[in-house]
């Protein structure tokens, strides 16, 4: 309780226990290092989802930023029915928040505990987790860290993976080809990565999907031993038993999937013609879709009007996130800057400078304002919008021909007054 009560006294002029004015917050689901997720509520629509909460200190302490832009951006591209979705990013001035779809079931492991699977189970849960893990990799996204806690069910008892923290993209991989960093959970890390040589991440999250199918099948890990280091020297031999239970054809699989050789271990394209995984295989049909990430400012009597994390980030100094999802546009500049003034004085300011320079000033929809000269050579507009009730944040938009010298000497300088100088912390 004390962690939601921390997470709620960290947010600015919100409403106990609220996020953004937009969802409310309820009890603490998991830890990790990094992060602490939550189940929330939406408070306009009733809807459950999880808020994974990230602290922007760790994130630029543990010079994670370029990690935490890179689980944005992946997680935004990704859309399949068997991958949790991330539906929105937020932050404070010292956290950031991913809002991301509940998984009302909870993890898949739990329910593994309370005693192993049958064949047919255990089948279709592999096929669900294969086919998310196809569709990453066929998008160069590697999960690298496949464990149980991310390992998750939905209300129908479908499988969700989740969190994609440590995954990487092609981008990321060496000259060589290879990852080289050490991640992973030890009873689920593949030998290639104990032995520290470098790695290819589709063959490591191959072996992590093999233990989880030795797991569903047998109820209990294939490597284990309370010495790590007798465990390791396990995983590395590929030492492992199957119970008596276990079919023939499960047998190969799992002896294709759990190979010390990486370059001679199953791949997802081979999998999906094993006579084991086909049984019962349907191919799981699913729209490819791309995940708008919400980055406009909605209407402003709704709870959008509050700004998401694209907008709050940007302003912070540090992880600056907002252009991952937008094309630069060479032809428009803007600015933004928080101002505790209202929003009635900012665009007053606007006009007058309008009206000094002869440049007519046009009401928009909502606090904006549009300034547009010489037959519409330039355009300038000023939009206000409410970050917290006593915060509001001023953009403007100007495209870069016509308008420099009257924003520089002109309007700047009015601007500049408004600035909200937040209290010094020292
Ligand atoms: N635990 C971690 N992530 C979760 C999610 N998306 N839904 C439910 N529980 C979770």
């Amino acid at each position: 309780m004390s962690d939601v009560i921390e997470e709620i006294q960290s947010l600015e002029a919100e409403a106990p226990g609220h996020l953004f004015g937009k969802y409310e917050l309820g009890k603490l689901l998991g830890c990790g290092a990094f992060a602490k997720v939550y189940h929330a509520r939406n408070i306009r629509t009733g809807h459950s989802v999880a808020i994974k909460a990230v602290s922007k200190q760790k994130v630029l302490k543990g010079n994670l930023t370029a990690h935490i832009k890179r689980e944005i951006s992946i997680m935004s591209r990704l859309n399949h029915p068997h991958i949790v979705r991330l539906h929105e990013v937020m932050a404070t001035k010292t956290k950031i928040y991913f809002v991301l779809e509940f998984a009302k079931g909870g993890e898949l492991f739990t329910k593994v505990a309370k005693g192993r699977f049958s064949e047919d189970l255990s089948r279709r849960y592999f096929q669900q987790l294969i086919s998310a893990i196809g569709y990453c990799h066929s998008r160069g996204v590697f999960h690298r860290d496949l464990k149980p806690e991310n390992l998750l069910l939905d209300e129908n008892w479908n499988l969700k993976v989740t969190d994609f923290g440590l995954s990487a993209v092609t981008e990321q991989i060496r000259p060589d080809g290879l990852l080289h960093t050490l991640c992973g959970t030890p009873a689920y890390v593949a030998p290639e990565i104990l032995a520290k040589k470098g790695y290819q991440g589709d063959k490591v999250d191959m072996w992590s999907c093999g233990i989880v199918l030795f797991v569903l099948n047998a109820g209990y890990l294939p490597f284990n031993d309370p010495n790590l280091m007798v465990m390791y020297r396990k995983i590395y031999k590929g030492e492992f038993r199957c119970p008596k239970w276990t079919s023939p054809d499960l047998k190969r699989l799992l002896c294709r999937l759990l190979d010390t050789n990486p370059e001679t271990r199953i791949s997802v394209d081979e999998i999906v013609s094993d006579p084991w995984f086909r049984k019962g295989y349907k191919e799981i049909k699913f729209h490819e879709e791309h995940l708008e990430l919400k980055d406009h400012h909605g209407d402003e009597n709704s709870a959008d009007k509050y700004l998401n994390a694209f907008d709050i980030i940007s302003y912070s100094s540090g992880a600056n996130l907002s252009g991952m999802f937008k094309k630069p546009d060479n032809s428009v500049k803007g600015e933004r800057f928080i101002s505790a003034e209202a929003p009635e004085t900012i665009l007053a300011k606007v006009e007058e400078v309008g009206k000094t320079e002869n440049v007519a000033v046009v009401k928009k929809q909502g606090w904006s304002v549009k300034m547009e000269g010489q037959n519409g050579k330039f355009q300038m507009t000023v939009s206000v919008q409410r970050l917290t009730e006593k915060l509001v944040v001023v953009e403007i938009k100007r495209s870069t021909v016509g308008v420099e010298q009257m924003w520089k000497d002109k309007l700047r300088p009015q601007l500049n007054s408004l600035i909200y100088q937040p209290p010094s912390t020292s």
